[in-house]
């Protein structure tokens, strides 16, 4: 993967499992995001090589957001990639009906994942109004309402205090433990502890994995 002539991400081959949390560290700049967004297929053009294998299938060349949605590839962005303009509960709601979750379910399934997260009473915020943890958990429960196959999460944690990062790490355990896979790029050491496995990137490299 390449920005211009700067390599971000080479040589990088890894396997994450279902059922457990693999976290993705390294410093700043390391190349986590950039392994994300193209797990995710999100990063496009000839500068992108590799593939991406999700049980039987394989996506390649990586690139294009739509094969990896079909695959059921949900990305939590560093940076919570909401609507501004939306509330809460409608950033949640649309990504459900727009893959053809019927309105009724949708509407339960982002109750439950609202609930999950401590927000059941912020729903009808407009996520402007919301604090940068709400809008942090508001993301996560966007992903729990999709009920993804893979989730690639974005320092989901870095925004929270300490309940709510316990909060939602247990939530990401939790989806791993029902056979989800969580990809969790984090910062946060004692995150990266409690994951079951971990790859640790320096300048674009995979320098270590346990
Ligand atoms: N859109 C872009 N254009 C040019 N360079 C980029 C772009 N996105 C990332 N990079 C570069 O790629 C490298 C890896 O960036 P990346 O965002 O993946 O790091 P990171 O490990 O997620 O860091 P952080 O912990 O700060 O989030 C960095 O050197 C960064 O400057
Ligand atoms: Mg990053």
């Amino acid at each position: 993967m390449r920005f211009g002539q700067r390599r971000a991400l080479e040589g990088v081959h890894l396997v994450a499992r279902p059922g457990v949390v693999t976290a993705v560290t390294g410093p700043s700049g390391a190349g986590k995001s950039t392994l994300l967004w193209a797990v995710a297929g999100a990063l496009t053009g000839a500068a992108v090589e590799g593939s991406v294998r999700v049980g039987g299938t394989t996506v390649r060349p990586i690139g294009g957001r739509s094969a990896t949605l079909a695959l059921g590839i949900g990305l939590i962005p560093q940076g919570n990639g909401l609507a501004s303009v939306l509330t809460a509960r409608e950033n949640c709601l649309v990504p459900l009906l727009d893959t053809g979750v019927a309105p009724r379910e949708a509407a339960e399934r982002v109750s439950a994942a609202l609930a999950a997260v401590g927000l059941e009473e912020s729903g009808g915020h407009l996520i402007e109004e919301l604090s940068g943890g709400q809008q942090q958990r508001v993301a996560v429960a966007r992903a729990l309402a999709a009920r993804n196959a893979v989730l690639l999460a974005d320092e989901p944690t870095s925004e929270l205090d300490h309940v709510n990062r316990e909060r939602v790490l247990e939530l990401l355990h939790d989806l791993a433990g029902a056979g989800c896979t969580v990809l969790m790029a984090t910062h946060d050491p004692e995150a990266a502890a409690q994951a079951a496995a971990e790859v640790h990137l320096d300048e674009g490299h995979v320098v270590s994995t346990r």
